[in-house]
Order: C-alpha cells, then sequence, then structure tokens
C-alpha cells in the first residue's frame, strides 16, 4: 500500500485534505493522525472490519480495546450508556483535553472495537487536525496510538512514518505533539472513579471535581499480581531495544554511580546512553547523553520522553541508565511511562 503524508498546518488544516481523510475512514480504511497527547491509528470505531484492520497494522493483540474519538460532546450518548453525571461535569472542565473515560457501551460500538468488552473508552481531543478530522470521517473514531506494538507511542510525524509506511493509507503530520504521553483513562463504571492509566490531567486535578478518585494498583507497583483493569497496561509497552535501567537517589550519588556502571559497560564493548535532565547533563562522563529538558519543567519531561527512548532505538543503544523523577502530578505519569519501558528495573543508590 502507497501511504500518502501529508503536512497541515496545525492552527488552519486544510479542510480538503482533511476531508480526503474522513472519506478514508468511511470507507473502511486507517489513518494516522496528530493529537495533543501522541498521534493515533485512526479507523471507523462503528465498523467492525476497521478495529481488525487497526489491529493487524499495529501487530496488536485483539483483546485490547481501543479508544473511540468523538468531536462533540452532544455524540457521547451514541457511543455510551447509563453515562453518570460526573461524567459531564469532568467534561465540562477537561474536554476537548488529555482525559479518556470509560462507560458501558451502547450497540452501535461492535464487540471488535472494545475488544470483547461491555464498556468503551471515550476521548474528545483537543488539536483542531484531530477534531476536523473526527468530524469528516463521521464522528467517531477508534485509534490507539499509532506505533508497532511495543514501541513507544510516536510524538513526531517521522515515527509514524517509520512504524506505519505501507500499512495504513494516509498520515496526517501536524508536527511534534504538545503533551508527549497518552491521556489518562478514568473507568466511570466502577463503584468508585478509578484511574486506570495515569496522564496529563492528574488525580488532583480529578479530585477538584470528584468525591474521591481511586487509582488502579498496578501503574506504580511492578510487583503487583493483580490484573490491571486497562487491558493494554499488562504488556510490555514502551520498550526501547536496549536494556533500561532507572536510577534514583540523590542526585550526585546518581551520577556517580551511572558513570560508574557506563565505564563498566563501555569496557564490554556497549553502546551507552544516558537519560538525563539539562540540570545533569555536564556531569554525566558518557558519550552520549539525552536530555529531557529541565527537572523544574515537567512537562518538557513528558513532552521529550519517548522521542528520546526512540532515538535510542534508532542509534541501537545497547545500555541506557536513566535518572528517575518526582512520582507526583504529571511525575505519576511520567514515571509511570518510564518503569514501564525499564520493565520495572529501577535500582536505588542512596
Ligand atoms: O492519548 C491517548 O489516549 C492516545 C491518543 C491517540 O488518543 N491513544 C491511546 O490509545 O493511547 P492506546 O490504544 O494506545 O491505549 C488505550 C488504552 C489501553 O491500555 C487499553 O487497554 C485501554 O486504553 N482501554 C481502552 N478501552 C478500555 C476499556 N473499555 N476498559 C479498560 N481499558 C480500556
Ligand atoms: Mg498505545
Amino acid at each position: 500500500m502507497n501511504t500518502k503524508f501529508i503536512t497541515l498546518d496545525t492552527e488552519n488544516p486544510d479542510p480538503s485534505v482533511l476531508k480526503e481523510a474522513g472519506e478514508i475512514i468511511k470507507r473502511g480504511g486507517l489513518v494516522a493522525f496528530p493529537t495533543e497527547t501522541v498521534y493515533g491509528l485512526g479507523g471507523d470505531a462503528l465498523n467492525p472490519e476497521s478495529s481488525k484492520k487497526i489491529y493487524a497494522a499495529k501487530g496488536r493483540p485483539s483483546d485490547n480495546p481501543l479508544i473511540v474519538h468523538i468531536w462533540r460532546l452532544e455524540d457521547l450518548p451514541v457511543v455510551a450508556r447509563e453515562i453518570p453525571d460526573i461524567a459531564y461535569k469532568l467534561a465540562a472542565e477537561y474536554w476537548p483535553g488529555p482525559l479518556t473515560m470509560i462507560f458501558r457501551k451502547s450497540d452501535a460500538i461492535p464487540f471488535e472495537t472494545t475488544g470483547g468488552l461491555d464498556t468503551v473508552a471515550v476521548r474528545f481531543p483537543d488539536n483542531k487536525i484531530a477534531l476536523g478530522f473526527i468530524k469528516e470521517a463521521g464522528g467517531f473514531v477508534a485509534a490507539p496510538s499509532a506505533n508497532l506494538s511495543g514501541k513507544p507511542s510516536p510524538t513526531l510525524s517521522k515515527y509514524v512514518k517509520e512504524d506505519m509506511d505501507g500499512r495504513i493509507e494516509m498520515i496526517l503530520d501536524g508536527g511534534q505533539v504538545g503533551i508527549g504521553l497518552e491521556s489518562t483513562i478514568i473507568d466511570l463504571t466502577s463503584e468508585v472513579p478509578t484511574i486506570l492509566r495515569p496522564g496529563f490531567i492528574t488525580r488532583e486535578m480529578l479530585l477538584k471535581l470528584l468525591n474521591e478518585v481511586d487509582v488502579d494498583k498496578t501503574i506504580l507497583d511492578g510487583n503487583s499480581k493483580a490484573a490491571p483493569k486497562a487491558p493494554g497496561m499488562k504488556y510490555r509497552h514502551y520498550a526501547p531495544k536496549g536494556d533500561l535501567t532507572v536510577i534514583e537517589g540523590e542526585t550526585s550519588k546518581v551520577i556517580s554511580y551511572i558513570n560508574e556502571k557506563t565505564k563498566e559497560a563501555v569496557k564490554d564493548g556497549k553502546k551507552v546512553c544516558v537519560i538525563c535532565t539539562d540540570e545533569t547533563e555536564d556531569a554525566f562522563a558518557a558519550k552520549i547523553k539525552k536530555s529531557v529538558g529541565s527537572r523544574a519543567d515537567e512537562a518538557s519531561v513528558g513532552k521529550e520522553l519517548y522521542r528520546v527512548l526512540r532515538e535510542c532505538d534508532d542509534e541501537d543503544i545497547e545500555v541506557i541508565f536513566s535518572e528517575s523523577f518526582d512520582a507526583t502530578g504529571f511525575g505519576q505519569a511520567i514515571m509511570n511511562r518510564l518503569l514501564k519501558a525499564a520493565g520495572h528495573h529501577v535500582i536505588n543508590v542512596d
């Protein structure tokens, strides 16, 4: 298949291109598109054949449900039923935005889209290209992140191309995305609303509107024996090819430990990279260092993390050491992804 790659103005996307992309979806094809979190791989959420194609293009197990993207709130009852009042409260504050809510599914949504579940994840993204495209596509676009299964989600269109070229009809290029980590997922079908995946919308932000918010136990705990409620969270996602270890502890100790281990790995003939921050970059002895931005700016760390993990793959890095981050606020999402990428391989040097 010849994959069309079209760059769009993020503020004023060309309507004729959005229309063409929408037509592809209506015909049962697939189009990758930018959102404010990561790039998505879209198909018609109401068409079981489209969902099957998405799983095939990603090489993803089909028990892993897809998120249904909408472009206006009034379409929510088309895909979900028994919508609780709190959903409208959350929507008023955080939609469009990086929050996915889980409801009981309506009959309009085929089980192929929900991986056999009776629930549906719904998201109203905050990105002009995404919204225009979803509208032209008929209003309901099922979209996982646009990476091959097991790779970090793409935050730049070049990584969508790397993974999806020849597998889908079109890629809409909207430059580097703003947030860089996937949306927060909150399950509204459980007695107490429960975060299944942390993201830019934090528990603290949700607690401004809800009395109680639980967090799925498997999110930061690598030893938890419980099955994660978001089926996708059980797979070893976001994994770079290299062997990644996260080092936590007091900064100067982290630096000396990483420098010592770098020396050993280089002696063993390994290609090493250190994932660091602007504040510490100069202190590391490794030849290859990648900063995810300033430690003071969590948003930058979230935005750059997947790019840096992808670059490690591009450069065939064999051993990766990363600094650790505070797991509070947006930091919970950052650490959740970093620890998953590391297969929960963490060393504390304090
Ligand atoms: O930011 C995002 O959410 C991006 C962009 C493209 O919108 N999408 C995304 O989709 O991250 P994906 O498929 O990579 O991750 C969806 C996650 C998976 O872990 C999946 O198991 C979970 O959402 N999920 C979807 N529907 C669910 C449901 N009904 N119940 C529980 N978990 C669900
Ligand atoms: Mg994904």
